[in-house]
């Protein structure tokens, strides 16, 4: 019977997975699929007795369910095999590379029935976690402003460039924490590399309501700590959130999260000044990568089980970042601000 739980990748993330599944007692469900004999060596030596498969099809042939742990490009053709054999999907961020794709395979798995959850790490991030509800309780009031970065030095991947490597993260996660739609975006791309891929990317936000934001992303800046996940490189992962009663600020990196809650008051002369208390630490524990990816996991297979639609799925979790990462895109080439219902 094909109950068994299909792992397309086992290079660096997707021994994240393999990790995450371990710890949730599900490795003895996993078959492994990756043409590099070198990875499937580093995956048996850390699992004995892992099982692998010899193609996509035979994978899923033993398989109910499939997470797509691949280098980009690879995803879409993959992820639409996943769902035409009847499989639900887990799909690594970024889902697929433009929101034509996006919205194909979404129409895709409705029509087939199929479960599918995008990984979208940070959602499952306790500090993110804890900063919405934060906004779901109305801790900030209206909010101005919603800023991050995802930058540093490191290396520049094969398989992408800064928006869908890095700034996928925060086009999905500002939204979702703030309950609020993105309308337009302004940004600039530019290729430090030369080698034809936008490295490094600067883009501005406007959300429904009015609020601002903006996000940075790249791997030529200086970074400020080591990175969890990518051994060697050095990086910033920072969220800030403003708004009229409060002010939030985290640090993935550095695992901090501090708050300010107050606001301005006039102060009779036209000036304003800021009434806010102390900086106070906001108590999360800290995340490490194999517990964040176990509870995306966990979420997914539980949605399996009951067959539930996750939060976050091809809908919110493919077409919508790739809406704004299109629109930033297309901004970049024609130098101006475009409404995300033009470029949808
Ligand atoms: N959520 C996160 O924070 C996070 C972090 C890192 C990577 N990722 C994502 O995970 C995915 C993989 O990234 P990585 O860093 O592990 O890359 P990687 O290059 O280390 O590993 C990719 C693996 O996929 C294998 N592969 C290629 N084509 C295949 C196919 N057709 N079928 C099966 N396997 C195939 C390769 O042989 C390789 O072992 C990417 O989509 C990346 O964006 C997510």
């Amino acid at each position: 019977m094909a109950d068994g739980l299909l792992l397309l990748g086992c290079g660096a993330f997707g021994r994240v997975h393999l990790r995450a599944l371990a710890t949730l007692g599900r490795g003895g469900e996993v078959v492994v699929h990756d043409p590099d004999p070198a990875m499937r060596a580093a995956a048996a030596a850390e699992f004995p007795g892992l099982r692998f498969a010899a193609s996509v099809e035979e994978g899923l042939a033993r398989c109910a369910a499939a997470i797509v742990a691949t280098p980009v490009p690879t995803h879409a053709a993959l992820a639409e095999a996943v769902l035409r054999a009847g499989r639900d999907l887990f799909l690594e961020k970024p889902a697929v590379e433009t929101a034509a794709e996006a919205e194909r395979l979404a129409a895709l798995a409705r029509e087939r029935g199929r479960v599918a959850q995008v990984g979208l790490y940070f959602r499952f991030h306790p500090k993110a976690r804890a900063l919405r509800r934060f906004v779901l309780r109305g801790l900030f009031g209206p909010l101005h402003c919603l800023a991050a970065r995802f930058s540093g030095l490191k290396r520049a991947r094969g398989d992408s460039g800064a928006l869908l490597n890095d700034a996928v993260h925060f086009a999905d996660l500002l939204p979702w924490l703030a309950g609020l739609r993105v309308t337009g975006v302004f940004a600039q791309l530019a290729d430090p590399l030369g080698r034809g891929r936008e490295d490094l990317a600067l883009i501005q936000l406007r959300f429904a309501g009015g609020a601002i934001g903006f996000i940075e992303a790249g791997c030529v800046l200086p970074g400020r700590w080591p990175d969890a996940v990518v051994p060697g490189a050095e990086t910033r992962k920072e969220v800030i959130l403003a708004g009229r009663d409060a002010l939030a600020e985290i640090d993935f990196a550095a695992e901090t999260f501090v708050l300010r809650r107050g606001r301005h008051r006039p102060a009779g002369n036209g000036a304003w000044l800021p009434e806010h208390g102390p900086r106070e630490a906001v108590g999360v524990p800290a995340a490490d990568p194999v517990r964040v990816v176990a509870a995306e996991l966990s979420r997914f297979l539980a949605c399996v089980a009951l067959r539930r639609t996750p939060e976050a799925d091809l809908h919110a979790g493919a077409v919508l970042p790739a809406r704004l990462l299109d629109a930033a895109r297309r901004s970049a080439q024609e130098g101006r601000m475009v409404s995300l219902e033009e470029a949808g």
